[in-house]
């Protein structure tokens, strides 16, 4: 059978059959990112997006995503430009043998668009699901704290590219030029 579906963006039609997962045909359609570990939806490591919502794609039959739109960790950033939830696990040396991670960030990226400053209970909570052998954890909580820090300052500047506004005053926030031969901020004083 043929399932179209929204891959990382692009419309796509792959060939199925009635009995597999979705994480069968990401991985025979070189989506390899999802990995397989219990592939009995217990330990998170084939997590990806499904609308948006986190899902274990070993235990999600691939017939339930037709015309659905699947994000999975290829999706995110690349090796010049990741993710900020990418880069915050590697600026907290967040793995070891990696194996989970690609779920794990799968999982946190749903949890900070719906959550955008979350509380380490939070982050816990919502990576309870994810299960990692190596890492104890606490580094991957503080990498998804850092993400959560590091895209709040990303977002916080006016939609037309303009200077940050002053949150409490509402008025741009002072900012000085380089430059000493443009002028432009003659006027300003
Ligand atoms: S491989 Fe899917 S939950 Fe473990
Ligand atoms: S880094 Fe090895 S399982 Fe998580």
């Amino acid at each position: 059978m043929e399932i179209e579906l929204e891959l990382n963006g692009v419309e796509r039609t792959v060939e199925a059959s009635k009995s597999d997962s979705l994480l069968d045909v990401l991985r025979r359609n070189g989506y390899t990112g999802a990995k397989r570990g219990c592939d009995t939806g217990a330990c998170g490591f084939c997590t990806v997006r499904v609308d948006g919502e986190p899902v274990k794609s070993c235990v999600k039959p691939v017939t339930t995503v037709q015309g659905a739109a699947v994000e999975t960790i290829e999706g995110l950033g690349t090796q010049d430009d990741l993710h900020p939830v990418q880069q915050a696990f590697v600026d907290n040396t967040a793995l070891q043998c990696g194996f989970c991670i690609p779920g794990m960030i799968m999982r946190s990226t749903a949890l900070l668009e719906e959550n955008p400053a979350p509380t380490e209970q939070e982050v816990r909570e919502a990576l309870s699901d994810n299960l990692c052998r190596c890492t104890g954890y606490k580094k991957i909580v503080a990498a998804v704290l850092d993400a959560a820090e590091q895209m709040d300052d990303g977002t916080a500047v006016a939609t037309d590219g303009g200077p940050t506004l002053n949150s409490d005053s509402g008025t741009t926030a002072e900012i000085e030029c380089l430059r000493t031969d443009c002028g432009c901020m003659e006027g300003d004083q």
